[in-house]
C-alpha cells in the first residue's frame, strides 16, 4: 500500500438502498424508500456532519452502516470488511468498533446501579483482559474525561439529562470504538448543558475515533464537524466542508433553504435571485409521510425547486437523476444547476 496523505476509509458505503412496507392488508401502500441508493466515505478519524429535515433518512442510514437493520441492496465495509457478509464472530469484533449513540441513550442505563458499577459491567463485556483493578482504574479514567469522576457513586435518577447522557458516552468510551454513530446527541438538552455536550464531543476526539454525527442543528455541526453530507427524501444531495457552510458560491437549493432557516447565510453568499425572490411563495413545508418525490429516477427536489424553474431545467430535473457536480476540494452537488454558469457564478 502507498503511504497516503489523506486517511484511509473507514467505513465505504455503495448504492444502499432501504426500503420499509409496502403492501398492507386492506390497502396496497407504497413502500417508504428511505434510502435512495447511497454513497458514502467515512475515514479514519474524521467528524462527518449528516443533516437534513425529519424524515430525509438520516437515523436509517446511520443504523444501516452498523447493521442495527437490514438493508435492500447495495454495500457497507467497516475497516474493508463487509458488515452485511460478515459471520458472527467478525460480526461481534465490528460491534466494539462501531456504535451509535440514540437520540434517548439515557434510558439505556441501569436505574438501579451506580455509574461506577455500569461503567465496571460494560468494561467486564468489552474488555475481558482487564481484571478487576484494571477495570477499576480504567473507569474512573473514563469518568474523568467526561466530567463525572465526583458522580460515580450516583444512580441514574440522581443525575441530569447532560449528566446521563456522558454516563451513556463514557460506556461507549470502553469499547474502544473506531466509529460513533451520534444521533442528535443535543437534542432536548438546554442551551448550558448543549454547550457542554458539544465541549465534551471535542474533547474526546482522538485521532482514531471517527464520529458521523447526526443533527438539525447546523450551528452545532458548523462548530465541532469537518465535513457535512446534506440528505433529502433518502438521498444525499450535498458534499460541503463545513468550513464552507453558507459561504461557498453555491449550495444546493435545498441546503441554501435550510441554512437560510437556520440564518447561516454569511452577507454577500450565493444568489438570491437564483434561488428566489423576495415575495415569491415559500415552498411548501416539507411532509415527511409524503414520499411522493421519491423515486430512483429524477432529482428528489423537483417538486420544489424554484431554481430549476427559473433556468427552465426541470423537465430534465425530473427524468434524471443529477449526478454530483464538483466545485471545489471536499464540495460536490447532485444539481444539474451546477452546471450551468448563470446559477454558480
Ligand atoms: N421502522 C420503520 N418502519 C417504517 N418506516 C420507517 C421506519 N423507520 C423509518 N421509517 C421511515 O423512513 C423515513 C426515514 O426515517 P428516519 O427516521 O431515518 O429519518 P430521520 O432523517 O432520522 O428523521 P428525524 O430527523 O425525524 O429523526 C421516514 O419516512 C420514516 O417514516
Ligand atoms: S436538479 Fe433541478 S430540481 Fe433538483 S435541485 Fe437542481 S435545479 Fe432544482
Ligand atoms: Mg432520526
Amino acid at each position: 500500500m502507498s503511504a497516503e496523505t489523506t486517511p484511509a476509509v473507514l467505513v465505504e458505503g455503495r448504492g444502499i438502498v432501504k426500503t420499509f412496507g409496502g403492501g398492507g392488508l386492506l390497502r396496497r401502500q407504497e413502500p417508504t424508500r428511505a434510502i435512495d441508493g447511497v454513497d458514502l466515505d467515512i475515514r479514519v478519524g474524521e467528524v462527518v456532519a449528516l443533516i437534513g429535515e425529519s424524515g430525509s433518512g438520516k437515523t436509517t442510514l446511520g443504523k444501516v452502516l452498523l447493521r442495527l437493520t437490514s438493508l435492500d441492496a447495495g454495500t457497507v465495509r467497516f475497516g474493508g470488511a463487509d458488515v452485511f457478509r460478515a459471520n458472527n464472530a467478525t460480526l461481534r469484533k465490528l460491534r466494539r468498533e462501531f456504535q451509535m449513540v440514540f437520540q434517548n441513550q439515557s434510558a439505556n442505563l441501569h436505574p438501579k446501579m451506580t455509574v461506577r458499577e455500569m461503567m465496571d459491567e460494560s468494561l467486564r463485556l468489552h474488555r475481558p483482559e482487564l481484571d478487576a483493578a484494571g477495570r477499576a482504574a480504567q473507569g474512573s479514567e473514563l469518568l474523568s474525561r467526561v466530567g463525572l469522576a465526583a458522580r460515580s457513586e450516583q444512580r441514574p435518577a440522581s443525575l441530569s439529562g447532560g449528566e446521563r447522557r456522558r454516563v451513556g458516552l463514557a460506556r461507549i468510551l470502553a469499547t474502544r470504538p473506531r466509529l460513533i454513530v451520534a444521533d442528535e446527541p443535543t437534542s432536548g438538552l438546554d442551551a448550558a448543558i448543549k454547550q457542554q455536550m458539544v465541549d465534551l464531543l471535542k474533547v474526546l476526539k482522538d485521532p482514531d475515533l471517527a464520529y458521523l454525527l447526526i443533527s438539525h442543528d447546523l450551528g452545532l455541526v458548523r462548530k465541532i464537524s469537518e465535513r457535512v453530507l446534506v440528505m433529502l427524501k433518502g438521498r444525499i444531495i450535498e458534499e460541503v466542508p463545513a468550513a464552507e457552510l453558507g459561504k461557498a458560491a453555491f449550495h444546493h437549493p435545498y441546503t441554501h433553504k435550510l441554512m437560510r432557516a437556520a440564518d447561516l447565510l454569511e452577507d454577500g453568499h450565493g444568489h438570491p435571485a437564483a434561488h428566489g425572490r423576495a415575495g415569491e411563495p415559500a415552498a411548501r413545508p416539507y411532509d415527511p409521510a409524503d414520499r411522493s418525490g421519491v423515486t430512483s429516477v429524477g432529482c428528489v427536489h423537483a417538486a420544489d425547486c424554484q431554481l430549476g424553474a427559473r433556468l427552465g431545467i426541470l423537465s430534465r430535473c425530473s427524468g434524471e437523476r443529477p449526478k454530483p457536480v464538483a466545485l471545489g476540494p471536499g464540495h460536490w452537488v447532485a444539481c444539474f444547476a451546477a452546471e450551468s454558469k448563470e446559477a454558480v457564478g
